[in-house]
């Protein structure tokens, strides 16, 4: 089949999105920062930097450190809290013509459903990004690492507004898919993993630790094999679609969580070190899914072969 009649679009429950490139929440500002080197209209979806019911002036600094094929983040959510979310960032979101996923995390489960009802019915929201799955947050109950805990958020999210659920996971768990069949459970539309890896980095002379925080969450390159292996497993194991994140930076990268298992992906730390990347991606993907013979996303989506 011709590249160009290759069909992009995929089906993440109860959410279409135009073709299966997203952005990660977190590593792509509200968007506006990202307009002159980017058209956002062309993207799959795009998900804010999460935020959260207060305002949240997050962990100490240093707050970033750079490390083997990957970065060490300790941001700590920082954010203005949901009302100026939806004053000042979601009518210019709204218009740029891309499904809009608002990442939500709240510190108790009361606050993920009030702000899930907050949300609910507001123009220019295709979807709610639960991250249950920071690393850099105490105090919090984790409702990515409990399962009862996950699949009772989903729960009263699901109940509290009528939007699709992605619920987002953490690596930081002894078994990832027994989370992903909670969230399931709870009534996610999908799972979407992973969420950075806990980390740390040392200064042995100093005796410190690089980050404020002491720890962090790791991302990039060096964690695409256990995000590929995450998802791998969780998907065979779930019936709602999986996006895939973790150190994406290419086309191939791609490709290899298609086949793994993820119906759509986000491009997270990339976008730091080569803000075009998604672009880049969007203009090769036809022609790599042209050569497996591809109709559309979903004939690749889950096709690894394991008899050798
Ligand atoms: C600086 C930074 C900030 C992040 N902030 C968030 C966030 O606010 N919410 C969230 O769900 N994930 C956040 N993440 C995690 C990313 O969305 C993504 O899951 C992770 O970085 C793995 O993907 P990557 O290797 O492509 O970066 C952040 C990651 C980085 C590097």
């Amino acid at each position: 089949m011709h590249p160009t009649a290759i069909q992009l679009e995929v089906q993440i429950g109860r959410l279409r999105l135009a073709n299966p490139i997203l952005v990660a929440s977190g590593t792509f500002g509200y968007a506006r920062e990202m307009a002159e080197l980017v058209d956002l209209s062309r993207l799959g979806g795009i998900l804010p930097k999460t935020i959260t019911r207060e305002a949240r002036s997050g962990n100490r600094p240093p707050r970033t450190v750079e490390t083997t094929a990957g970065m060490l983040n300790s941001i700590g959510l920082d954010n203005d809290g949901i009302e100026a979310f939806i004053e000042r960032h979601l009518p210019y979101l709204a218009g740029l013509g891309t499904a809009v996923i608002v990442s939500i995390a709240g510190k108790s489960y009361g606050e993920f459903v009030d702000m899930a009802a907050r949300l609910d019915g507001l123009p220019g929201i295709a979807a709610l990004g639960l991250n249950i799955s920071c690393p850099n947050v105490s105090g919090g109950v984790d409702f990515g690492t409990a399962c009862q805990q996950c699949e009772r958020v989903v729960a009263g999210v699901r109940e509290a507004c009528g939007l699709p659920i992605l619920a987002k996971l953490t690596p930081n768990v002894t078994d990832i898919v027994s989370v992903a069949r909670a969230a399931e459970a709870g009534g996610a539309d999908a799972v979407a993993l992973i969420n950075t890896c806990l980390g740390m980095a040392i200064h042995w002379r100093r005796r410190r630790p690089l980050l404020g925080n002491v720890m962090g969450g790791l991302s990039g390159p060096a964690i695409k094999p256990i995000a590929l292996a995450a998802v791998y497993r969780v998907a065979r194991q779930v019936r709602i679609p999986v996006v895939g994140i973790g150190g994406i930076a290419n086309v191939d990268d791609v490709m290899e969580f298609l086949v793994a298992g993820a119906t759509a992906v986000e491009v997270g730390t990339a976008n730091f070190y080569n803000p075009t990347v998604t672009m880049q991606i969007l203009d090769a993907l036809p022609q790599a899914l042209a050569e497996l013979g591809a109709r559309c996303v979903a004939d690749v989506v889950g096709t690894l072969k394991t008899d050798f």
